[in-house]
């Protein structure tokens, strides 16, 4: 990778300002899903090991309002952090001012210390949504990377798609700033995956809505073999190809891109041929698979049978895969089977040597909740950031790291 690393960077004795993405889901002080601190922590071990002082920056849910503030602290992930690490996070509780500068200047090296959720500074005292941190205010960056010695790790994939105080900030006013070993490894999968792919390269996308995930069809249709379309969106396509959808869920202003898309992608596009349906959106009515079309007064809620055998054809034998989104809803038992026969099938294919990798937000809850997550290449921390990836953008926090 062209971009500067940890590992190039001189870390003893060094207050090392990084930046990490410990958004996770904290429901009364438990976290409920701990994947993204796990996964920072090869990067935090490495800088402490090597005598660093780090100083941590991440933001915690979206603040926009002086209420938000105090259900969206950190410290239940500092304190969750200091458990993992086996030694205390120092915790100051704020995002700026003296208590902050006095605990940095107080580290030795090894220890680290975890800043409040840098998103407070979105809200300021008078209750005023300002966005300092989220509209990457200047003087902020300036600010927080002063509190460091003049070197950044940015190991937060899962936010590189924002231009935030707290990484793009801090990046333009320090002389290095590098990529933590998380942030390297999600480059690694997803830029091989997506520029230099082994191939048959099949994509496989779900979830709800055509309008969310255009961008991603349309740049995977120029680079896959094969792009398999399932879950919600799927119903937008089966319109365009003149099927009935009953009830199902339906973006009637993206009919026509999606017959376009049918057109320019031929046999490239991948759609189903059956869904399994009920009468209502719940897990405890009566189903029936319906082929070809959806009588009026059912919803298709998952692929059906013919079109689970037809998508694992289509991905026999591929040595890349992409998967973003759900085939249905996963998270009602009745329609998780397609997402769970096609997450099983795209894991088989990692013992055959495929490199698979599973992005998006969606996806990743499927994989835990099915039990399947130990079966792919790579899964990734990032749910916007992954997907914009996949469309093929610069994101912002990767484009601030320096080049070698
Ligand atoms: C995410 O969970 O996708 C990132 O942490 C970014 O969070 P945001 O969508 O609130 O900016």
């Amino acid at each position: 990778m062209a971009k500067l690393t940890v590992k190039d960077l001189d870390l003893k004795g060094k207050k090392v300002l990084m930046r990490v993405d410990f958004n996770v889901p904290i429901k009364d002080g438990v976290i409920g899903n701990d994947n993204r601190v796990v996964a920072a922590l090869p990067t935090i071990k490495y800088v402490l090991q090597q005598g660093g002082k780090a100083i941590l920056f991440s933001h915690l849910g979206r603040v926009k309002k002086a209420e938000d503030k105090p259900g969206l602290s950190l410290r239940p992930v500092a304190k969750h952090l200091s458990d993992l690490l086996g030694q205390d996070v120092i915790f100051p509780g704020v995002t700026e001012g003296k208590k902050l500068e006095d605990a940095v200047s107080a580290l030795n090296e090894g220890q680290a210390l975890m800043v409040e959720n840098t998103r407070y500074e979105d809200v300021n005292d008078q209750g005023e949504y300002v966005k300092r941190e989220s509209g990457n205010d200047p003087e902020l960056g300036k600010y927080w990377a002063s509190l460091g010695d003049d070197i950044f790790v940015n190991d937060a994939f899962g936010t590189a798609h924002r231009s935030h105080a707290s990484n793009v900030g801090i990046a333009s006013n320090v002389s290095r700033t590098a990529a933590g070993f998380l942030m390297e490894k999600e480059i690694k999968y997803l830029d091989v995956a997506v520029n230099d792919p082994k191939r048959p390269f099949v994509a496989v996308l779900g979830g709800a809505k055509v309008s969310d995930k255009i961008a991603v069809i349309k740049n995977l249709l120029g680079k896959a073999d094969k792009v398999i379309v399932g879950g919600g969106m799927s119903y937008t396509f089966a319109a365009a190809r003149g099927r009935k959808i009953g009830n199902s869920l339906f973006e009637e202003d993206r009919v026509d891109l999606a017959k376009e898309i049918i057109a320019q992608a031929g046999d490239k596009l991948v759609l189903p041929d059956d869904s399994l349906a009920a009468e209502s959106f719940a897990n405890d009515v009566p189903t029936k698979v319906f082929e070809k079309g959806i009588d009026d007064g059912w919803m298709g809620l998952d692929i059906g049978p013919k079109s689970i055998e037809k998508f694992k054809e289509t991905l026999k034998g591929a040595k890349t895969v992409v998967w973003n989104g759900p085939m249905g809803v996963f998270e009602m038992s009745n329609f998780a089977n397609g997402t769970l026969e096609i997450g099983k099938y795209i894991g088989s294919l990692t013992s055959q040597g495929a490199t698979t990798i599973v992005g998006g937000g969606d996806s990743t809850a499927a994989v835990s909740q099915l039990g399947i997550a130990d079966q792919f290449t790579h899964i990734s921390t990032g749910g916007g950031a992954s997907l914009e990836y996949l469309e093929g953008k610069t994101l912002p926090g990767i484009a601030a790291i320096s080049d070698k």
